[in-house]
């Protein structure tokens, strides 16, 4: 079975199973600072995972495309990858865990004719929080699956979510494909991942996890699933890893044609970070230092690598790109839309990472001359660092050329520096999981009801070609990102400052209906027309000034919002405004 018929064979069942089938939404989570990607199709199901009605109904399936980059290191084995598909179905309040089990387990064994003794499962083990899910494990047990092939582990293991820091999350079944039925039987997934293959998590999302890091009781209790595409195309084609399949080979082929020494894991991973980085920039994201800019640089800078290590000689990525497009395009349109702007992207990031290259060779050189000059035969690890970090040289490629040179490199001082700045990023991390989709606080409905308003005062001011991009929302500001040409004059800024404030004024009513796309489109309303809501969507009104598709929440009367300010107006790419706003009380 290739892909394709994949795809649609797991929409087909859960749509026979009375689920609405719904579209995918975009790699970067829009109104929610405190993910960088998408990172699971539960993801932009958030508000309606904690009650608000969805307009498709209850039982809701789709693919969805995923970016996780926090195992990116064990990228190159046989089931690991930054950007994959994730096939999904969930119960928003709908059926629990005896439907979700016993479809699954239906799908796995009589659509994708998997045999029920290679199925392992694993089941959450209980803690302080929550019991032990003897509940799972008794439906598997009915199910066929004997005692020894359930396995009860811990949070760490068997519990997902939340996406964020807060909200919706509970304890989870996975399903593992035994890749190698002959072996010892007393394996488990727990201690065998090669072997046994995670393909499937049912998360019993019951729970809210709140900011003081306590659980509560969600208004209702939701199924949340995820599939892995690759991992269990690959298990079905029976080829022992998922860059066999017909998504990855023809990109593999490529890099081995280009290689002098190909060497199997540098050539996966190159595969895995291109796709990744051409998924990235299909968001219309420029390389960069910090957020998506700067993941995107990140896997651009760590498939060159790679590249160099195995004897690739100059630029390659623009043709790796053409082939990876090949690989996908005929699900994924975004990436022929914007073919052009992930071609230049890579070719000047690309030529920016060769020109770092050729400056961190001459700061090696200084490096050993400095050694040299001071009689040390050790090179020092916090310079092994600053050539991986500033540079990007591996540190096993500075031991490497040290040892030329006569000179050790100091490996463990590396690692203690890289813990170092491990750590810092982490704590850096953590500032970003405030907010999200899953806070709901008067400050960010407010500036939900705000952003509404400044789209349509830009359209009004600098015509209707302008478009939402993307936004995000904390507590304090807004951010919203659109298309036009060029940087906004003092004037037009002025412009659409007042327009939102008169709005504010005149306390106009916020409403909202459900309707279908076509009568949306037909009304005029402004938003994404993408059929990620259903047939059916939420469509709100600001009084007689803007009506635009929005999951919500918002304000009842703009009056609520305070004072509008606009703090900051730049470029963020080709065609592409950022506005940073705020709104402001007197008290
Ligand atoms: N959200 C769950 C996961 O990503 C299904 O595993």
């Amino acid at each position: 079975m290739d892909a394709k018929s994949f795809r649609q064979l797991y929409l087909d069942f859960f749509a026979g199973k009375g689920h609405a089938i719904i579209g995918g939404s975009s790699l970067i989570p829009e109104h929610d600072p405190s993910v960088l990607f998408t990172t699971a199709g539960m993801h932009p199901l958030v508000p309606f995972l904690l009650g608000e009605a969805h307009p498709a109904g209850k039982r809701l399936a789709n693919v969805q495309k995923c970016l996780r980059t926090d195992d990116i290191t064990e990228v190159g084995d046989e089931v690991h990858l930054t950007f994959f598909e994730m096939l999904g179905n969930w119960s928003l309040g709908d059926y629990w865990k005896p439907g979700a089990i016993q479809m699954s387990y239906e799908f796995l064994t009589q659509r994708l004719g998997f045999e029920s003794d290679r199925i392992r499962v694993t089941c959450f083990q209980g803690d302080g929080d929550a019991p032990r899910d003897l509940e799972a494990a008794e439906i598997w047990r009915t199910l066929g699956i004997p005692d020894a092939h359930i396995t009860f582990l811990p949070k760490a293991d068997n519990w997902w979510g939340p996406a964020g820091a807060t909200g919706p999350c509970g304890p989870d079944t996975e399903m593992f494909y035994d890749t190698d039925p002959d072996g010892p039987p007393d394996e488990n997934p727990a201690t065998h991942p090669a072997r046994f293959w995670e393909v499937w998590n049912d998360v019993f999302m019951q729970y809210d996890k709140r900011a003081d890091g306590s659980y509560g009781q969600l208004a209702q209790k939701n199924v949340d699933t995820g599939m892995g595409l690759e991992r269990t195309l690959a298990a079905l084609q029976g080829v022992p890893s998922l860059y066999e399949t017909e998504l990855f080979s023809p990109i593999i082929d490529r890099i081995m044609s280009l290689a002098g020494k190909p060497e199997p894991f540098a050539v996966r991973v190159i595969a895995d970070h291109l796709r990744a980085a051409v998924f990235v920039l299909a968001e219309g994201i420029v390389p960069g230092n910090v957020d998506q800019p700067y993941i995107a640089r990140r896997l651009i800078r760590r498939a060159v690598r790679y590249g160099r290590e195995i004897g690739i000689a100059g630029h390659f990525l623009g043709e790796l790109a053409q082939v990876v497009l090949l690989t996908l395009s005929d699900v994924y349109t975004e990436l022929e839309t914007n073919r052009d702007h992930i071609l230049t992207a890579l070719d000047t990031e690309e030529t920016r990472f060769q020109q770092t290259l050729r400056r961190g060779e001459r700061e090696f050189r200084r490096a050993v001359d400095g050694c040299r000059s001071e009689g040390q035969d050790v090179m020092p690890g916090h310079l092994v660092f600053r050539l991986y970090d500033t540079y990007g040289f591996p540190p096993e490629l500075t031991e490497e050329l040290a040892g030329k040179q006569g000179l050790t490199a100091d490996m463990e001082g590396f690692r203690l520096a890289f813990e170092e700045h491990q750590e810092k990023s982490r704590q850096g991390a953590a500032g970003r999981f405030k907010g999200g989709l899953a806070e709901r606080s008067p400050e960010t409905t407010r500036l939900h009801t705000a952003t509404h308003l400044l789209h349509e005062a830009l359209r009004r001011v600098l015509g209707p070609h302008v478009e939402q991009r993307g936004s995000n929302i904390t507590a304090e500001r807004l951010r919203f990102d659109f298309s036009h040409p060029e940087k906004l004059t003092p004037e037009q800024l002025d412009a659409v400052e007042r327009l939102v404030n008169e709005q504010i004024s005149r306390d106009l009513q916020v409403t909202w209906e459900e309707m279908s796309v076509d009568e949306a489109r037909e009304r005029g309303a402004a938003g994404l027309f993408e059929d990620r809501y259903g047939n059916q969507v939420k469509v709100y009104s600001t009084g007689d000034w803007s009506v635009e598709i929005c999951g919500g929440p918002h304000v009842e009367q703009t009056g609520e919002l305070g004072r509008f300010r606009i703090v900051r107006e730049r470029s963020i790419g080709a065609g592409l405004r950022r506005i940073r706003a705020v709104l402001e009380t007197d008290s």
